[in-house]
This record gives C-alpha cells, structure tokens and sequence, in this order.
C-alpha cells in the first residue's frame, strides 16, 4: 500500500515539496491540508503547527517532521507517544543562522550601534578597535545551529567559547558543559548568542542571575527563544550599562506588542523572528532524504527525544 504524507504549510511550499517528492519518491501519495482525501491513509505529517485533532483524525499517523529547527510550538507533551516527532536540519537554516549572528557579532564588535547613533548628531568619533581574537563570542546550545555559527565566527578570527548540556569536543571552540561550568562560561564571555531550544530547563535560563555574570559591557544575541530569556532583567541590566547591546530575534509573544518596552530601548534592536527561515529547497531535500530513510527502515535524521524535549 502507497503511504501517504500530509503537508500542512503555503501553497508555494507545498507545491516545490510535493514537486521534490514526486521527483525522488513516486510512490508516495501527497496531500495537501486542510484538502484531505483519505485521512486514514495518512502516515507522516510535515507541519509548523499540528491541526487540532489531529490524533483522531490522522490515528495512522506514525511520524511528524517540524519545518522549523524547533519542535516546541507542537506542544510535545501532547504528542502521542507512538509518534515520533523530527526536528528539521535544513543546512539552509543552519546558514541564514549563521550569517544573521556573523552579522551581528560584527555590528557588535565594528561599533555599528554607536555609529549610527553618532550619524544622528553628527558626530565624528572614531572609537578604539580590538582584535577579533580578544573578543569572546559565547555560544549556548552547540547542536547544528550552534556548530555552525561556531565555524562561522572562528574563521573570522574571533575567539569561540560554547556551552551544552553534555560535554561536547569541538575544533576551534572552547567547550563548556552543565550548569556547573555555566558560570565559568558566563564570566568568560564578551557577546553571548543563545540558540538553545526551549525546555523545562532552558525555560527563564537568562534572568539577572545568569546575565550579570557577563562581564560589563558584553552583549546579548537571543535567536533561540524568547522564553529563555526574562526581557525585564534585561532591560534593568541595560539601563544600569551592565550589558551594551541586545539583538533579539525571538519573543515569547510573537509578534512582540507595540506596548512592549523593548521596542523603545535605544540599545535593543529588534527583529521578527526572521534570523533563519527555512528553505524550500535545502528543506524539501532534508525531508526527501528522511523520508527515504523511513521507508528504509533506517533512523530518521533529527528524531526528537522526549525525554529531552529537541
Ligand atoms: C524557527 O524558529 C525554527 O524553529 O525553525
């Protein structure tokens, strides 16, 4: 029997996927939600969000691939357990990540906040350089996005350290592990990008207590999740010119309120989630290949934990 697979998503991406598809894997019967023909036949699901009842709906439904590099927006703890949940690692996400954070170290580092201030009142002011190796760049979270961005700003010379849960050995990246060394990575960090996913654990992680141990003036890169990170700590911390600059791609409300103080805050820039998005093409490729790998009894690419929670 045929499986079948459900794309829930833009009718843009559902029609290169299901092009990509058809291409790399004929058999496969294609369906596009909410227009379903067959909802018992249905047995891998592509999805942002889950359809609401979707376990009544879909009760043949064996795996759920994200397409997104997270997978809490799919609310784990409701999953059923025989479901087994992907998370997605497009290399075309893993590069816009990279190139959002590349970009902002720079800004960061080259003093582009304070010159576009200086612009507004004319102010010719040349503020003193360092080297690319005396400034700290803090990755917490060295999984693909991490690894990636890591790579990234070691070629340009900056000098890497990185946290994870577990220890981890990585070329060009002073690794630290556990909440034990947390503090010890904290104070050893000048711009501290966070790409963690979010958990129990990960959840509020970046409140005063963990943020005042950067040293004064480092920075703040959030591209992880919003929840991680407690703005109003923040926000205090900035005011007190504890911390320069914050970058903040993820809100735990998204869009953010107008109301929202950060909007205001002249050393806060803000922007809409959009430091990596993933690619149709990079994508739909990663997908094909997993896929594959199911139909072949092989173990799936990017195969949540739940125990975990990525
Ligand atoms: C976006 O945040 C994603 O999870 O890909």
């Amino acid at each position: 029997m045929a499986i079948h697979i459900l794309f829930r998503g833009p009718q843009d991406r559902n029609d290169c996927w299901r092009a990509m598809f058809a291409d790399a894997l004929p058999n496969l019967v294609w369906q596009h939600w909410p227009k379903v023909t067959d909802k018992a036949a249905i047995e891998l699901m592509i999805a942002w969000k889950l359809p609401r009842d979707y376990q009544q709906d879909y009760p043949n439904l064996k795996v759920i691939f994200s397409v997104g590099a997270g997978v809490d927006q799919l609310d784990l703890a409701t999953v059923p357990e025989h479901i087994q949940v992907v998370r997605m690692l497009d290399p075309g996400i893993a590069k816009g990540m990279s190139e959002f954070i590349a970009l902002h170290v720079l800004n960061i580092h080259r003093g582009t906040f304070q010159y576009i201030k200086a612009n507004s009142t004319a102010t010719w002011e040349q503020l003193p350089t360092l080297a690319n190796s005396q400034r700290r760049i803090g990755i917490l979270g060295l999984g693909n996005l991490g690894q990636a961005a890591a790579n990234t700003l070691h070629n340009l010379g900056f000098s890497i350290n990185g946290w994870s849960r577990i220890a981890k050995q990585l070329d060009g990246v002073r690794c630290f592990s556990g909440m034990e060394q947390l503090e010890d990575f904290l104070s050893q960090t000048d711009v501290l990008v966070s790409l963690l996913p979010l958990t129990k654990q990960t959840q509020g992680l970046l409140d005063t207590s963990t943020l005042s141990l950067l040293p004064k003036g480092a920075s703040v890169i959030n591209v992880g999740r919003g929840e991680q990170l407690v703005s109003e700590d923040l926000l205090t911390l900035l005011d007190e010119e504890h911390l320069s600059f914050a970058i903040l791609d993820v809100f735990d409300t998204e869009p953010l309120p107008d109301s929202n103080r950060l909007w205001q805050h002249p050393n806060v820039l803000v922007t809409p989630h959009i430091a990596a998005i993933t690619q149709n093409e990079t994508a739909g490729k990663a997908l094909v290949d997993n896929v594959h790998r199911y139909l072949t009894h092989q173990p799936l690419i990017g195969l949540v934990d739940r125990s975990l929670g990525y």
